[in-house]
């Protein structure tokens, strides 16, 4: 293990929050072979999930919630797109429109409760996923450094 490199991509992490609690939500988007909703549509979706996470205020290192967002070309569903998963509760949704994903960071990524008719999948063994709605202090506050 190279040391610097270690503490470099360490400190990398700090400014996103990476460490604290946190939701992370992978929107499948911009597939070389778009399969599961037109390729446009996936893009209007990530960039409407990204600005609304900035309208949110959820985007940047005052964000009292980490909310972590990436972009996935494909997550092998490739049907009824686009496809989301949020973690660390392992939710998958369809039908990611940009009115969907507005409820999905509503309720899910901040209120930690689960969009039921979007879900069509989840892990089984997280508190989150033992009933139909997690509780909304699911991603707790950190104290302040
Ligand atoms: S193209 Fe969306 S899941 Fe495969």
């Amino acid at each position: 293990m190279d040391p610097q490199r270690h503490e470099l991509a360490a400190h990398a992490a700090i400014p996103l929050g990476i460490g604290r609690p946190a939701r992370h939500i992978f929107l499948c988007c911009d597939a070389t072979e778009a399969k599961c909703c037109d390729r446009a549509a996936s893009l209007a979706a990530w960039e409407h999930l990204k600005r609304r996470l900035k309208e949110r205020g959820l985007s940047g290192t005052s964000a009292p919630v980490a909310i972590h967002r990436s972009k996935a070309a494909c997550l092998r569903i490739c049907t009824a797109g686009p496809i989301a998963v949020v973690y660390p509760e392992g939710v998958w949704y369809h039908s990611c429109t940009p009115e969907v994903l507005d409820l999905i960071v509503d309720q899910h990524l901040v209120g930690g409760r689960i969009v039921e008719e979007y879900a069509f999948a989840r892990m089984p063994s997280t508190p989150a996923t033992r009933s139909s709605e997690a509780s909304p202090e699911a991603v707790p506050v950190p104290p302040e450094p």
